[in-house]
């Protein structure tokens, strides 16, 4: 290569002990890379993306000759920065005359790398671009996003991770728990997985449910799934301080009308459809089109999970955790009776009843 040494493969940092479930994840992405130059992971805030994408790239490092460069996004706010962080994550000075993006072309159009960018949800055009002026040129480049959000760039493969499953989240919290010095026993199993459940199976909430657990004073029994007491005081095991920081940033990243809409929206309890959401929601402030848009917007930035039927319908719904943070903002809004009350009033119009 010309004018310079990259690094090696940067060493990919996975949870201590490594991932509970996620196999099927790990090999999904895995298959998407060998036939794909950019992969997405996308999820739920704290649903593991960053953690299953570092494993599946620990295990495909090796089919590729330079390796995997991990490019941390999450600290960078200013996205003209990002091709000077990414220079930096392959090992490249950046004291050249020409333009970072130049100097990256020229040092990895022969490269057969893979670079990692995580946590792109709030430089996505940033992510994008440089994303599309670093593969074109560079034949041999793949790039592994992690995103609350898709990039949209062409041929970009998506890959939307789900919150773990009942007995991988029983596993986390039992694993977390133990690391406490507090053993779970099958007689425990009950109470864990209402707890799990309560956390939407997301590990980043199960890690700092477990924490409480550091306590000697607390019982598993009153193991709190409150937002406010999700929390890492030390900031020793996750990225985010708390469940309620992280779910911020996805607020942080939503337009007005979103986060109207995701306030609004806390009152349904289970999974609804457009109408639905329009019928509660609407007001002069937020029209019904608003609305509309809003539930797509609010899927794409993986606040909303969607599922669409076999008669074509989509049914959305928004996660036990999203909600509180949503029925906290629609309270401070002073709405919090109104729209509770347009929710009842709407299911009990209806033939069918409905949460
Ligand atoms: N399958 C798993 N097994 C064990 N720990 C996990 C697993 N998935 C995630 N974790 C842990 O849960 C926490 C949150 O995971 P991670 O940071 O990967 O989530 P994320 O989806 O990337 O979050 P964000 O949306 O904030 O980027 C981390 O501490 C991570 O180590
Ligand atoms: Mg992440």
């Amino acid at each position: 290569m010309r004018g310079g040494t990259l690094r090696p493969a940067a060493p990919v940092g996975l949870p201590p002990g490594g991932l509970t479930g996620r196999s099927a994840e790990a090999a999904a992405i895995g298959r998407l890379l060998g036939g794909s130059r950019l992969v997405t992971v996308t999820g739920l805030p704290g649903v593991g993306k960053t953690a299953v994408s570092l494993a599946a790239a620990a295990r495909a490092a090796a089919d590729f000759a330079g390796g995997a460069v991990l490019v941390r996004l999450d600290a960078l706010r200013d996205e003209t920065l990002l091709p000077h962080s990414i220079l930096a994550a392959v090992g490249l000075p950046d004291r050249f005359t020409r333009s970072p993006l130049e100097v990256l072309v020229d040092q990895l159009r022969d490269r057969h790398i893979l670079l990692i960018f995580d946590n792109c949800e709030h430089l996505l055009g940033a992510c994008a671009a440089i994303t599309s002026a670093l593969l074109q040129p560079c034949a041999k480049l793949q790039v592994l996003a992690t995103s609350r959000e898709p990039l949209r760039v062409p041929n970009e493969s998506v890959l939307p991770v789900a919150p773990l499953l009942l007995p991988d989240a029983i596993e986390l919290f039992s694993w977390r728990a133990s690391q406490r010095g507090r053993q779970i026993t099958a007689a425990d199993h009950a109470t864990v997985a209402a707890i799990c459940v309560q956390l939407d199976q997301l590990p980043l909430a199960i890690e700092l449910a477990a924490g409480q657990l550091a306590s000697a004073s607390v019982e598993l029994t009153s193991v709190q799934t409150d937002l406010d007491m999700l929390r890492d005081p030390g900031h020793a095991v996750v990225r985010h301080r708390s469940l309620r920081a992280a779910i911020g940033w996805s607020h942080e990243l939503c337009t007005p009308a979103e986060r109207l809409t995701w306030a609004r929206l806390s009152v349904f309890t289970g999974p609804f459809l457009t109408g639905d959401a329009q019928n509660v929601c609407t007001t002069s402030q937020l029209p019904d089109e608003a609305v509309a848009v809003a539930l797509t917007l609010l899927t794409e930035r993986s606040v909303l999970l969607a599922d669409t039927q076999a008669d074509g319908r989509v049914h959305y719904l928004l996660p036990t955790t999203l909600r509180a943070y949503g029925r906290r903002m629609l309270r401070q809004l002073a709405a919090e009776a109104e729209f509770a009350d347009r929710h009842q009033r709407w299911y009990r119009s209806r033939p069918v009843a409905g949460r």
